[in-house]
């Protein structure tokens, strides 16, 4: 959507007006993320959470290109390459540790960004493609992640491509030699490493170009808002730049003083001892799991115990994918025309059990799996594919919403100082 009152580019310097002559590059940057974007005025922090995830996304790629400079994806010698980086390279350590935590920090943003995507619903009409796009960045995010554990080739590393990459044995027929296919050998070894080493360098520069489209998507209809009511005049509305850019500069302060906290005071905390003992294939630690933000899903796959129809490991697999899978259905199994979760009585009360369902879920995938661990899993993971395909849809089909504001000034100037504004209506152009 672009507002017949957004701010036209008019380059004062007589070398913006050359470059934006020859490339309008300047003006393509001054209308997505400069002052020639109106955002509604209403947004909270939850809306700081993409802009976030984007700065992650860049420290991830910088940190880790530094790192490959001193990586060696060779059984023989990757461990050690790691040791090296920390103890030998200039400002080695910093960068493997920025790196280490920086895949947690942009796990925790995506999951708050998914998470107000899912209470608000971004995810509705007409914004049903960039929703589409996050979860394509989310799965491949998972692999990027994944992948990356697995290149310091410490116990941890090598027993979790074992377990993960086995989970495609499960697959009647093709699973034994798509196992074989993928690893490039019967068990994780140098061919395994190394095309991990090479998807791993790979994957994030496509999760920045899916980020693109993401971003294309959103400037068609503009940003929702804590209201979901659209924009319907210029009160609505204030540039992004510099309101924004403002409150995104101030939420990266608070995020870097939490991401360097954990960086310099406890780099290990969320990481396995386990991962600094070399990787021993004759040696299975006591309990195999991996990083903590898959333990949600890590747990749904191991809920599945007995075998019915299927073999309960091809059920495991079949749910943990599905998990995911079925966001990429929500715009179509939310029907509620209402999009935020403030005005739905009902769907706000069952949105608080997921929550919970979800970290109840994230502490079980993080558990040794035996009782009363596995139980309380099942009984989870069942709470989890209910709440998607069967309580949301009946939910937003019988719910009575609450009365909307009639817009984004009225909801957060009250209904006079509407009438005071002149106002020129929005207009699709
Ligand atoms: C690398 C990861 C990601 C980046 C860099 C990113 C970036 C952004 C940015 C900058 C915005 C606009 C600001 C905001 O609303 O917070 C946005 C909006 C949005 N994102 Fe993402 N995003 C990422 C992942 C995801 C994922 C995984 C999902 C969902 C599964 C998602 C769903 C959405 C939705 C629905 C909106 C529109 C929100 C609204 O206007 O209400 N994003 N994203």
């Amino acid at each position: 959507m672009s507002f017949p009152w957004a701010k036209h580019y008019e380059p004062k310097a007589p070398v913006m007006r050359w470059i934006d002559d020859k490339l309008p590059l300047p003006r393509f940057v001054y209308n997505a993320i400069g002052a020639g974007y109106p955002v509604p005025r209403n947004l909270s922090y939850f809306w700081n959470f993409g802009v976030l995830a984007g700065f992650c996304l860049v420290l991830q790629i910088v940190t880790g290109v530094i790192m490959a400079m001193h990586y060696a994806a060779n059984t023989q010698v990757a461990f050690d390459s790691i040791e090296h980086t920390m103890r030998d390279v200039n400002w080695g350590w910093l960068m493997r540790y920025a790196h280490a935590n920086g895949a947690s920090a942009f796990f925790v943003v995506v999951y708050i960004h998914i998470f107000r995507g899912l209470f608000y619903g971004s995810y509705k009409a007409p914004r049903e493609m960039i929703w589409l796009l996050g979860v394509v960045i989310f799965l491949l995010m998972m692999a990027t992640a994944f992948m990356g554990y697995v290149l310091p080739w410490g116990q941890m590393s090598f027993w979790g491509a074992k377990v993960i990459t086995g989970l495609f044995g499960a697959i009647p027929g093709v699973g034994e030699p798509l196992q074989v296919w993928l690893l490039g050998g019967f068990a994780p070894d140098n061919a395994a490493l190394n095309r991990f080493f090479s998807l791993h360098f790979l994957l994030p520069f496509v999760i920045a170009g899916v980020v693109i489209l993401h971003i294309w998507a959103l400037h068609i209809p503009g940003s929702s808002n804590p209201t979901g009511v659209e924009v319907k005049s210029e009160s609505d509305t204030v540039p992004f730049h510099p309101y924004y850019t403002a409150k995104d500069g101030f939420g990266l302060g608070v995020f870097l003083i939490i991401y360097f906290a954990f960086v310099f005071f406890a780099p290990n905390y969320l990481g396995h001892p386990d991962n600094y003992i070399p990787a021993n294939p004759l040696s299975t630690p006591a309990h195999i799991v991996p990083e903590w933000y898959f333990w949600p899903f890590y747990a749904i796959l191991r809920a599945f115990t007995a075998d019915f129809i299927l073999p309960a490991k091809l059920w495991g697999v079949l749910a943990m994918f599905s998990a995911i899978l079925c966001w990429f259905f929500l715009p179509w199994l939310d029907k509620s025309p209402v999009r935020s979760g403030h005005y739905r009585p009902l769907f706000k009360w069952f949105f608080v059990v997921l929550v919970v369902d979800m970290l109840v879920l994230f502490w079980l995938g993080g558990a040794p799996a035996e009782e009363p661990y596995v139980m309380f899993s099942q009984i989870a993971t069942a709470y989890y594919f209910l709440h998607f395909l069967v309580i949301l849809p009946i939910v937003s089909m019988v719910e009575k919403p609450k009365p909307l504001p009639f817009s984004i000034t009225e909801s957060v100037l009250g209904s006079d100082e509407q009438a005071v504004l002149g106002d020129k209506p929005a207009a699709a152009s």
